[in-house]
C-alpha cells in the first residue's frame, strides 16, 4: 500500500499520460452513474473544483430535480447544487448516450442483497452494460460500489469488453470503495481518506488522481480485490461489534442489576485497544446488514464458511425479536389484551439526524410486533413525513402531550437530536428505550425498560 503523490505519475506509460492531463488541468469530463448518496456528492465536488460534469441515473426525476437546480440529497448544500447546475458544470441525464464524452466515469449505483440473502449485482451490470454501449478509447471507470472482491475483475470488466475494448489496454478500470457517512459534520468527501486498486498499474495511478483532485488523501493498493475487501472488512468491523455490545446488553437484562450502558461508558475511558459500540433495536442502512452476507456468499464459493461473521449478523437480526418481546413484556404489565395494544415507534430512519430509512430497523420491530398480534402502530420521525413499512404507509404522528397518552408503550428506535425525551417519558404510560435516550432521566421512574438494564434480581450463588 502507498499513499499517492502527484509525483508517482512520472511511472505512468505514455499512452495514459493524456489522461492524467486532463486530469491534472481540470479538463477531464466527469461521467457519475447513480445520483445517490454516493454519486450525487462526488458529482457536485467535481463540479465546484470547475470541471464538467455529467451525472446520470435511471431514476428520471432525479434528472429533471437535478436539472432544475434542486438538491434531493439532504448532506449536500441546496444552494451549492443550484450553483453547480446555473453554471453549467453539472447537468443531468438518464441516458448513457451522453458518457461517451466523459473521460472519467464514476460507479455508484445499489448493492443490495435478494431475497435469499445473496448478493444482487443486477444494478452493476446494467451499469456497466450501459457503459459498454458507449465505451470509447482512453476512459477511466471506478467502480464505488460496496461488492465482494472480485466483482470488478470478473464481472465489470468483461461486460465493458463487449464493447469490443480490453480493459487495462484500452480503457483503465479501479475499485475505490466508498466511505461517506451520512450526518458526519466532521468527516466528509474531502477529508476522508480512499482506498483505490487498478486493474493495472496505469488504472491505479489514474484512478487515485482523479480521486486525489476532490480527497487529501488515496492510498493505492495492490489490485481491486483489496480494495473490495478492505471496504467489506470496515463494515463486517462494525457489525461483530456491534453484535458483541447486542449480546452483552441481553446477557445484564438476563443476568439483572448492572446497567450495560454503564458498563459500556466504562469500557470507553480505555484510550487504547478499544473502540466504543452501542447495543439498539438492530442495524439498519444498505451497508452494515448487507455487507457481511456479499463475504459470507462468496466464502461458501471456496467452501468456506464465515461462522463469526454470519453469527454477528444473526445476533444483530435477532435485536428487533427482542425488542418486541420487551414490548410484550410491558404490555402484559398493563390491564389491557396485547391485541388491544397500541404502539407508538419513536424514529423511522436508519440512525439518528439522518432521513434514510433504507432497512431500518424500525420497520423490522413493526413487523415483529404486528406477528405478536399488536396491529395499531404509528412511528413519528421529524425526519421522515410518511414511513412506507410492512406493506403499509405509516404517517409520521405529532407528539403532544394527549398523542403521547393514547399509546400504551412507546418504543424509542432512533435517537434523532430533536426528540424531547423528558416530555415523551412524562407522557407516556411505558416507554421502552433501545438507545439509552433516558439516561439522565430514568432514575425514580418506573414507567422505562432498557435495552441492556433491568433492576436487580436475587442473585442465584453458583454452586461448584
Ligand atoms: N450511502 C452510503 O452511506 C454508502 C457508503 C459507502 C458505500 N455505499 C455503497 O455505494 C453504493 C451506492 O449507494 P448509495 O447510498 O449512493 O445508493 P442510492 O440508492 O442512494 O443511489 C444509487 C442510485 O443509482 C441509481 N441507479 C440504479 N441503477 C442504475 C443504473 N443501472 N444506471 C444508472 N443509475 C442507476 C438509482 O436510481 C439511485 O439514484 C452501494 O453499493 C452502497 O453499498 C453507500
Amino acid at each position: 500500500m502507498e499513499l499517492f503523490s502527484p509525483a508517482l505519475l512520472s511511472q505512468l506509460n505514455p499512452s495514459a499520460k493524456h489522461l492524467s492531463e486532463l486530469i491534472q488541468s481540470q479538463k477531464a469530463v466527469i461521467g457519475v452513474v447513480g445520483l445517490g448518496y454516493v454519486g450525487l456528492p462526488i458529482a457536485l465536488e467535481f463540479a465546484k473544483k470547475g470541471y464538467q460534469v455529467i451525472g446520470m441515473d435511471v431514476f428520471e426525476s432525479k434528472v429533471e430535480m437535478l436539472n432544475r437546480g434542486e438538491n434531493f440529497i439532504e448532506d449536500l448544500d441546496d444552494g451549492e447544487i443550484a450553483e453547480v447546475v446555473k453554471s453549467g458544470h453539472l447537468k443531468a441525464t438518464a441516458s448513457f448516450a451522453p458518457l461517451n464524452q466523459a473521460d472519467v466515469l464514476y460507479i455508484c449505483v445499489p448493492t443490495p442483497f435478494d431475497a435469499n440473502k445473496d448478493p444482487d449485482l443486477s444494478y452493476i451490470k446494467s451499469a456497466g452494460k450501459g457503459l459498454s454501449s458507449v465505451l470509447r478509447q482512453g476512459q477511466l471507470v471506478i467502480m464505488k460500489s460496496t461488492t465482494f472482491p472480485g466483482t470488478t475483475e470478473s464481472y465489470l470488466v468483461p461486460i465493458l469488453e463487449e464493447s469490443g475494448l480490453k480493459g487495462g489496454k484500452d480503457f483503465y478500470v479501479a475499485f475505490s470503495p466508498e466511505r461517506v457517512d451520512p450526518g458526519n459534520t466532521t468527516w466528509h468527501t474531502g477529508n476522508t481518506p480512499i482506498v483505490t486498486g487498478g486493474i493495472t498499474e496505469d488504472s491505479s495511478l489514474l484512478a487515485s488522481l482523479a480521486n486525489n483532485m476532490i480527497i487529501e488523501q488515496v492510498y493505492m493498493v495492490s489490485s481491486p480485490k483489496v480494495a473490495e475487501l478492505e471496504k467489506l472488512l470496515e463494515n463486517i468491523f462494525r457489525s461483530v461489534n456491534i453484535a458483541l455490545v447486542n449480546e452483552l446488553a441481553m446477557l445484564c437484562e438476563r443476568m439483572g442489576g448492572i446497567d450495560v450502558w454503564e458498563v459500556i461508558e466504562a469500557a470507553a475511558t480505555k484510550p487504547f485497544g478499544y473502540m466504543k459500540f452501542t447495543p439498539g433495536a438492530g442495524v439498519g442502512g444498505h451497508c452494515i446488514p448487507v455487507d457481511p452476507y456479499y463475504l459470507s456468499w462468496l466464502a461458501r464459493e471456496h467452501d468456506f464458511e464465515t461462522r463469526f461473521i454470519t453469527l454477528a449478523a444473526n445476533t444483530n437480526e435477532s435485536m428487533p425479536y427482542h425488542v418486541a418481546q420487551l414490548v410484550v413484556n410491558a404490555i402484559a404489565r398493563l390491564p389491557i389484551s396485547i391485541f388491544d395494544a397500541k404502539v407508538l415507534i419513536v424514529g423511522a430512519s436508519f440512525k439518528k439526524n439522518v432521513k434514510d430509512i433504507r432497512n431500518s430497523t424500525s420497520e423490522a420491530v413493526i413487523l415483529r410486533l404486528m406477528e405478536q398480534g399488536i396491529s395499531e402502530i404509528d412511528i413519528t420521525d421529524p425526519w421522515v413525513s410518511i414511513f412506507p413499512a410492512a406493506g403499509r404507509e405509516f404517517p409520521s404522528v405529532s407528539l403532544t402531550a394527549e398523542s403521547i397518552a393514547a399509546y400504551d408503550c412507546v418504543v424509542l428506535v432512533t435517537d434523532h437530536d430533536e426528540f424531547d425525551i423528558p416530555f415523551i417519558v412524562d407522557h407516556a404510560r411505558w416507554v421502552i428505550d433501545t438507545r439509552n435516550m433516558t439516561k439522565d432521566i430514568r432514575a425514580g421512574r418506573d414507567n422505562i425498560t432498557v435495552l441492556g438494564v433491568t433492576a436487580p434480581k436475587k442473585m442465584i450463588p453458583v454452586v461448584h
